[in-house]
């Protein structure tokens, strides 16, 4: 394809919004911002140990974990970024306990923003692909300073969602509610360019990925289900599966995004007040919502991930997505045993 041909990010945000009206000024900003944020975090992450980037930065985070550099850093990134464009009302973050407003001195926009910054944090410092996960959502009406309630709507009502995937080359993936999209960044020339457009999941998969070292602390209709893919040719799926864990939930849904596969995190019995370990409004809602726009499925074992009604900000579910055949298999197994 001659560069002249080239599909930039910013063009088609524009012929998004002129086209096909799918986008108004202020969701194209919001959406340049979220990219220009990540090219900065890509950088970031790309410097390692020459930008003085990896260990631990000695505090803590709302779930009680241990935040890394990168984790704080790519969350200043992401604040400084989109603070003063006018297009937000407010952002939340996995690494701050409470929303934060936007600052009196700036104009407010109709739309809330929440962010993983750095999905994947222990495979910084060994060098492994990590991510950024982002939410778009709109402020509720007649809601003038937001706080967590103005957050707690079910993923139905994102309006955008999308990851940025830092491996051996940084891509961004995009849906605006109309298809799922990708875009490679150009590191010499600085911008984003569409590499995938409308990109589905296929049905069926023979790859999953899960963390094996659970599995003591799962439930019978996990237990079962993985039971069965390990018995492979033999067994009652009368195929071999393969397994990939890459414990970067970006890395391990883009490869899903690209090839098919099914990622899970259960609920698991290791610690009951926790029901999952990923985050719903950052982690499990925009995942979720990527591949359904891809052709996927998701859901927490009994029910669809997008409509659920938040309760928290910081609130877990069970995460069971990608190829839809298997999600709905293994979503059967956990109806049909009542878990
Ligand atoms: P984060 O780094 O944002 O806290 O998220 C880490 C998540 C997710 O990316 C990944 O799938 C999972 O944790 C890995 O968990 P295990 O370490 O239990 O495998
Ligand atoms: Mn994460
Ligand atoms: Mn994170």
């Amino acid at each position: 394809m001659p560069s002249t041909s080239r599909v930039s990010l910013t063009r088609f945000l524009i012929e998004q919004q002129r086209e096909k009206g799918h986008i108004n000024g202020d969701l194209r900003l919001l959406i340049e911002v979220v990219a220009r944020a990540c090219k900065r975090i890509s950088i970031a992450v790309g410097k390692g140990a020459l930008g003085n980037m990896l260990g631990s930065a000695g505090t803590e985070n709302v779930q009680g974990e241990v935040q890394k550099k990168l984790d704080v850093v790519s969350n200043e990134i992401l604040l400084e970024a989109n603070e003063w464009g006018g297009h937000l009302a407010a952002l939340a973050s996995e690494e701050m306990d409470d929303p934060h407003p936007i600052p009196h001195r700036y104009p407010k926009g109709e739309y809330l923003l929440v962010f993983d910054p750095l999905d994947g944090s222990s495979n910084i410092d060994v060098n492994i692909s990590v991510g950024t996960i982002f939410s778009v959502l709109r402020c509720p009406e007649g809601v003038k300073e937001p706080g967590e309630a103005a957050f707690l709507q079910p993923g139905t009502k994102q309006v955008a969602a999308g990851y940025a995937v830092y491996g051996s080359s940084t891509v961004l993936v995009l849906t605006l509610g109309d298809g799922v999209h990708t875009f490679t960044l150009d590191r010499e020339q600085g911008s984003f360019i569409l590499t995938g457009s409308n990109v589905t999941i296929p049905e069926d998969t023979s790859e999953f990925a899960i963390n094996m070292s659970n599995i003591r602390h799962w439930e019978a209709p996990m237990k079962r289900y993985i039971d069965e893919l390990l018995a492979g040719r033999t067994g009652p799926r009368g195929r071999d599966f393969n397994m990939r864990w890459v414990a970067s939930m970006v890395a391990d849904v883009h490869r899903i995004l690209t090839r098919g596969g099914i990622f899970i995190y259960p609920r698991d019995l290791k610690d009951p007040s926790k029901p999952g370990k990923l985050r719903l409004m950052y982690e499990a809602n925009p995942m979720a919502m990527i591949v359904e726009q891809a052709g996927g499925a998701a859901t927490t074992g009994l029910e669809r991930i997008l409509d659920i009604l938040p309760q928290q900000l910081h609130q877990r579910v069970p995460v069971f997505l990608g190829s839809k055949n298997e999600v709905e298999r293994v979503t059967a197994y956990h109806r049909e045993s009542g878990a």
